[in-house]
C-alpha cells in the first residue's frame, strides 16, 4: 500500500517539525498540517515560524507550497488524506478526575469526533501525541460508533521521540521508529503503509512494530527512564555537595560503564519541558488506577526529586545572599527549559523565578529566544503568582545579558545556552554590586576562572575553591 496524501492535525512542537521532515523526505507525498489556531497557521505560512528549532527554517523554505501545506481547513484535509496523524497537545489535567496527574485527552477526542463526522473514505488514524495506554482503543471506539458505509478505520500508535532543540536531527536520524497496531490483517496492512512512509529515509531495522498498547506504554516508559536518570544524578549532586565529591566526576565515572552509558547524566537545576513531568505523572496515575501503589510511589519519586532539586538550588541562592533576597537584584540568564529552543513549558526558570519572587527579589531576566510576552504569561499564570501587578513590579526583561547583570547582586544561569559560556565575565563583574555572586544551575561555566575574577561561585554538585584544579569532563 502506498500513500499520496497525509494530513496532520496539530501544528505544534511535535506536528510541525515532524511533518516538515516527512515532506522533505517524501517528495511523492503531499503533507497538509492543520490547526484550529489561525494565528499559528499564519505564522507557519510566514517568514517567522511559530517555533524556533535549528534547521527548521531551511526545510520549510524547501518544501512549503510544493508538497507541504499549512491550513486551518481541518475538514478538507481530513477528507482528502489517506492517513491522518493526530498531534494535538495532551497536557496534565487541571480539573476533575485525575487532576494534576492524568493526561487531558479532550483535544484528542475532539479530533477523533471530527474525523468520524467528516470522513467520506477509509482512513488510517495515527496517534502521535503521547497518550495513556489504551487511548487508541478510545479513538477506535469513537470512530466505530460513528461509522458510515464504505468508511473503515485503522488506528495506529506511532509515538514521537524527538527532543526540542535537536528535533530536525532526531527526526532525520531517529534511534528507532515505533509503530503499534492491531494484529488483524487490516491492522497489519495499516502498519505496513506507515512503515513504507518511514522507509523513505529510515532503515528497516530501525522501524519496530508491536501491539498498540506496548507502543503507547513504551513512550511513557522511555520518558520516565530518561527523567529518572536526571533525578538520579541530581540526587547524587546533593550528596556531592555534602561530601566534597564532584558530580561531574561521578557522572563521568558512572557513565563510562557501557551498561549505564554517558547520556542524560548531566546534573542540573531540574528537568523541564512539556513531556517529562506530564508523562511521569501520567504513568503514576496509570499505576494507581491499576491498583499498583508501589509502582506509582516509585515513579512519583522522580518528580519529587526534581521539585527538591529546584527548591534546593533556590535555598542555596538565598542562603549565600545572606539569607535574604528581598529587594535584591538577581539577573536570570535563560528562561527556556533547555538551550536551542524558545519553549518554556515547565521550565525550571519559571519555578526558580516564582520562589525568588515569593521572597521579594527583583528579577532581571534575559533569554536569547524566548519572547518577553511568553515570560510574562508564564510568571503571571495562576499557579505561579496570585498578583500579576506584583510580578510587573518585580520583573524586568532584557535583550542583553550585560544590561541584565548591571547593578545586580547575583547572576543565576538557568538555561545552558552556549552564548553564556563566552560572555565577558570581567565586564559583568565590574558592573555588579559587590560581593558579586554567580549561581551556575547548568554547570557550564569555568568556575575556577570566575572565582579568580572575584565572584562568589556556586554550582550544582560541587564546592568551588580557589586554586583547586579540577579536570573538565566532557558532558553529553
Ligand atoms: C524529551 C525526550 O528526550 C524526547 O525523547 C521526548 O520525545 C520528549 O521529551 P525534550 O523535553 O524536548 O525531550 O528535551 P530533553 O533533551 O529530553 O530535556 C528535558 C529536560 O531535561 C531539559 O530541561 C534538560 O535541560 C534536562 N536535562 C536533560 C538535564 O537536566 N540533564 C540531562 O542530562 C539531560
Ligand atoms: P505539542 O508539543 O504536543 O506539539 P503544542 O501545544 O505545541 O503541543 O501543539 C498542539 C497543537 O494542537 C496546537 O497548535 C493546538 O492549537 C492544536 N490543536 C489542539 N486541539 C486541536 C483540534 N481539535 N484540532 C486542530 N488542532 C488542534
Amino acid at each position: 500500500m502506498t500513500l499520496k496524501k497525509i494530513c496532520c492535525i496539530g501544528a505544534g512542537y511535535v506536528g510541525g517539525p515532524t511533518c516538515c521532515v516527512l515532506a522533505s523526505k517524501c517528495p511523492d507525498i503531499t503533507v497538509t498540517v492543520v490547526d484550529i489556531s489561525e494565528a499559528r497557521i499564519k505564522q507557519w505560512n510566514s517568514e517567522k515560524l511559530p517555533i524556533f528549532e535549528p534547521g527548521l527554517d531551511d526545510i520549510v523554505k524547501q518544501c512549503r507550497g510544493k508538497n507541504l501545506f499549512f491550513s486551518t481547513d481541518v475538514d478538507k484535509a481530513i477528507i482528502e488524506a489517506e492517513l491522518i496523524f493526530i498531534s494535538v497537545n495532551t497536557p496534565t489535567k487541571t480539573y476533575g478526575l485525575g487532576k494534576g496527574r492524568a493526561a487531558d485527552l479532550k483535544h484528542l477526542e475532539s479530533c477523533a469526533r471530527r474525523i468520524a463526522n467528516v470522513a467520506q473514505s477509509s482512513k488510517i488514524v495515527v496517534e502521535k501525541s503521547t497518550v495513556p495506554v489504551r487511548a487508541a482503543e478510545s479513538i477506535t471506539n469513537i470512530l466505530k460508533a460513528n461509522v458510515k458505509p464504505n468508511v473503515k478505520y485503522q488506528v495506529l500508535s506511532n509515538p514521537e521521540f524527538l527532543a526540542e532543540g535537536t528535533a530536525i536531527k532526531d527526526l532525520c536520524n531517529p534511534d528507532r521508529v515505533l509503530i503499534g497496531g492491531e494484529r488483524s490483517a487490516a491492522g497489519q496492512e495499516a502498519i505496513e503503509a506507515l512503515c513504507w512512509v518511514y522507509e523513505h529515509w529510515v532503515s528497516k531495522e530501525k522501524v519496530i512494530t508491536m501491539n498498540t498498547w506496548s507502543s503507547e506504554l513504551s513512550k511513557l516508559a522511555a520518558n520516565a527512564f530518561l527523567a529518572q536518570r536526571i533525578s538520579s544524578i541530581n540526587a547524587m549532586s546533593a550528596v556531592c555537595e555534602a561530601t566534597g565529591a564532584d558530580v561531574s566526576e561521578v557522572s563521568y565515572a558512572v557513565g563510562s560503564d557501557t551498561r549505564i552509558g554517558p547520556k542524560f547524566l548531566q546534573a542540573s537545576v531540574g528537568f523541564g519541558g512539556s513531556c517529562f513531568q506530564k508523562d511521569v505523572l501520567n504513568l503514576v496515575y496509570l499505576c494507581d488506577c491499576l491498583n499498583l501503589p508501589e509502582c506509582a510511589a516509585y515513579w512519583q519519586q522522580v518528580i519529587d526529586m526534581n521539585e527538591y532539586q529546584k527548591r534546593r538550588f533556590v535555598n542555596r541562592i538565598i542562603e549565600c545572599l545572606f539569607n535574604t533576597v528581598a529587594d535584591k537584584k538577581i539577573a536570570m540568564f535563560g528562561f527556556a527549559f533547555k538551550k536551542d529552543t524558545g519553549d518554556t513549558r515547565e521550565s525550571a526558570s519559571i519555578y526558580l523565578s516564582k520562589y525568588l519572587m515569593d521572597e521579594g527579589a527583583q528579577l532581571r531576566i534575559y533569554d536569547p529566544k524566548v519572547e518577553d510576552s511568553q515570560i510574562m504569561r508564564d510568571l503571571t499564570a495562576p499557579n505561579i503568582s496570585e498578583n500579576p501587578e506584583r510580578v510587573d513590579k518585580l520583573v524586568s526583561l532584557f535583550s542583553d545579558p550585560y544590561r541584565a547583570a548591571e547593578g545586580a547582586h547575583a547572576v543565576v544561569v538557568c538555561t545552558e545556552w552556549d552564548e553564556f559560556k563566552t560572555l565577558d565575565y570581567q565586564r559583568i563583574y565590574n558592573n555588579m554590586l559587590k560581593p558579586a555572586s554567580i549561581f551556575d544551575g547548568r554547570m557550564i561555566l569555568d568556575h575556577e576562572a570566575l572565582h579568580d575574577l572575584g565572584f562568589h561561585v556556586e554550582t550544582i554538585g560541587k564546592k568551588i575553591t580557589r586554586g583547586k584544579v579540577t579536570r573538565q569532563f566532557p558532558s553529553v
